[in-house]
């Protein structure tokens, strides 16, 4: 009994083997198709972070090497995109870059790529550990969600510091967050960082109010425009999980005329196009750079060393499967530099 089932292991192994190898080409190059399946094509930042991982893949072209990414997003559904990730294996794909619609929930994605020994990049939703420690030919690619808080918080310190943020000079700050989706790493962490960071470095804070606007612009000028209502000028700060959340809290002040004397300052997270343009603009006081250009050439990279077998020792890895990509401060004086990068 247990020699069948070992036989039987050992042909899947080699089976398994055969699959993840590639196809030739007429003319003898190595044909490989990487799968890329995301959580929704109205987040911005995934949006251009994708546009570079396709950018990126084109570059390992050569002669002897043909790769290409099929894409495919999930408007926000698990069930979508697990279906997603069973038509990209069914299609051959030799590697699968996951960017999950619900991190605490990667088991169907997961049994699917083991059982057909195709290898699983997770970007930017990070899973839990114990689901990462499944299988070793599982990494993730992101960056630390604890920095961008602290790097936003230090942002904030410096400009409650140099300008008069404080209007009713009370002493305190009165702030509001916009949170990104309720059990996103990237909103729990940020929002809970930047906060520490604030009361560390001395500032007095106080908490008007907060509200989830899922990353989302038009979302956030809604929930904005409520708190408006319910605070009037009296909101002196808003602190947001990403740009396109304090772009849509901008929206609200348009909206309802505020002049700038009457405005909060607004801190944003990603570097975004729209983002950096508000810096740039002075609307947003400042950034946390999320590399998406190192991001996604991270992801190029492994795709390619995963599919050739070569190429692996050059990626710098914590914890053997991890690889984490440091955030940047961007303020008026440095947007230039991130501006030449789009
Ligand atoms: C964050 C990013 C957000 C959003 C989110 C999606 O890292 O800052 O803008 O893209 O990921 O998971
Ligand atoms: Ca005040």
């Amino acid at each position: 009994m247990i020699k069948k089932a070992g036989i039987i292991l050992l042909c899947g192994v080699m089976f398994a083997g055969l699959c993840s190898c590639g196809k030739k080409t007429a003319d003898g190059a190595q044909k490989f198709q990487v799968g890329v399946a995301y959580y929704n094509q109205t987040d911005t930042f995934l949006r251009e972070l994708i546009d570079c991982f396709r950018g990126d893949l084109e570059e390992y072209k050569t002669k002897n090497l043909e790769i290409s990414a099929m894409v495919r997003e999930a408007g926000g559904s698990e069930k979508t995109q697990n279906e997603q990730v069973e038509e990209l294996i069914d299609a051959g794909c030799d590697v699968l870059c996951v960017n999950l619609v619900d991190r605490s929930d990667p088991s169907e994605i997961i049994d699917m790529a083991m059982e057909n020994d195709v290898p699983l990049i997770f970007f930017n939703r990070e899973p839990v550990r114990e689901d990462m420690m499944q299988w070793e030919k599982m990494y993730y690619v992101g960056a630390n969600a604890r920095q961008s808080g602290q790097l936003q918080g230090e942002l904030a310190v410096e400009v409650i510091r140099s300008q008069d943020v404080d209007r009713n000079g009370d002493g305190k700050i009165q702030y509001v967050i916009l949170e990104g989706e309720a059990d996103h790493q990237d909103a729990i962490i940020r929002t809970e960082s930047v906060v520490n960071t604030l009361k560390e470095k001395g500032i007095e804070l106080e908490k008007l109010s907060y509200q989830i606007a899922n990353w989302n612009r038009a979302q956030a000028q809604n929930r904005m425009k409520q708190m408006i209502g319910q605070f009037h000028d009296s909101i002196e700060l808003v602190l947001s999980n990403n740009d396109d959340m304090a772009a849509g809290a901008i929206d609200a002040y348009d909206e309802l005329n505020y002049t700038e004397e009457n405005r909060p300052v607004f801190f944003g997270v990603d570097g975004t196009a729209v983002g950096l343009q508000g810096v740039k603009d002075r609307e947003i006081a400042g950034t946390i750079y999320n590399d998406k250009e190192g991001q996604a050439e991270a992801m190029a990279q492994l795709s390619v060393a995963l599919c050739t077998g070569e190429g692996m020792d050059a990626i710098s890895f914590e914890d053997e499967r991890y690889v984490f990509l440091p955030y940047l401060k961007v303020t008026y004086d440095n947007v230039d530099e991130f501006l030449d990068r789009q």
